[in-house]
């Protein structure tokens, strides 16, 4: 498998504290399957600085060099959507392994006002905008048809893995599901921190999607899918977007349009 969204990189925030963290993450990745990782540090963040091309390549370099190379990793970035993201646009080290996609992130309370216009600021530049975990959005969770706009507009979606062992619920992982079945998420990723705290999980959640939706769409999401943001191609899978479901009484649901 292919995970296109973990903090591997070491002391920048707050993914792994130390070398030796990164390290033993890469090998919990290795072990749930995963042969290459992207390195998403958060950017635009509030709580942290954000990292300096300078400070990711070390970071890569490090980490690269302590695992010996057992599991490739490239760079990328975790970029909250704020208007300040339009001028990262000249920074290759920020979008997945220096190509155009790009991992972006909302809050977890609310849809800012703007959201859509700096969305297609980054569609018109040419950027691919991947919206990270929008099972976290509560907002999204009530109105998803606002990701469904977005997913019109030319974004695709993450989900968190472990939402599909139900780590935030019955509810949650539901609505993961269905989403999948939907069109309206395109990955799959760990969204790993370190060893101890938001380990990686993705062996599971792909015995899930296999199970519950078959094993074609299990790959798209996990392999292909990952594979050509990484290469920086379009993706093999992109599914229908299914239309939005009106509200059907029981006749109707029983007995079709009336
Ligand atoms: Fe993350």
């Amino acid at each position: 498998m292919i995970d296109i969204h973990c903090h591997i990189l070491p002391a920048l925030d707050d993914g792994p504290r130390s070398l030796e963290e990164s390290v033993r993450l890469l090998e919990m990745l290795r072990t749930e399957g995963v042969t290459l990782a992207v390195a998403t540090t958060h950017v635009l963040d509030h709580r942290y600085p954000s990292p300096t091309a300078a400070q990711i390549d070390e970071g890569l370099r490090a980490v690269r060099e302590a695992d010996g190379g057992k599991l490739e990793v490239v760079g990328g970035a975790e970029v909250r959507l704020t208007p300040d993201i339009l001028d990262l646009l000249d920074r290759p080290e920020l979008f997945v392994n220096g190509g155009r996609y790009m991992l972006v992130e909302l809050p977890s309370t609310l849809i800012p006002v703007g959201t859509e216009n700096l969305l297609f600021g980054l569609t018109s530049a040419g950027v691919k905008p991947i919206i990270a975990h929008p099972e976290r959005n509560r907002m999204l969770l009530k109105h998803p048809e606002r990701l469904r706009e977005f997913v019109r507009m030319g974004c695709t979606g993450q989900l968190d893995a472990p939402c599909l062992m139900g780590s935030g619920g019955s509810e949650l992982k539901r609505t993961a599901l269905k989403w999948l079945g939907e069109g309206l998420v395109h990955f799959v990723a760990s969204d790993a921190h370190r060893p101890g705290w938001r380990a990686p999980l993705l062996a599971e959640p792909y015995e899930v999607i296999r199970r519950e939706l078959g094993e074609d769409l299990a790959r798209a999401v996990l392999i292909d899918n990952p594979r050509a943001a990484v290469e920086n191609q379009e993706l093999s899978h992109i599914p229908e977007v299914a239309p939005e479901r009106r509200r059907r009484g029981w006749f109707t649901a029983w007995f079709g349009a009336s």
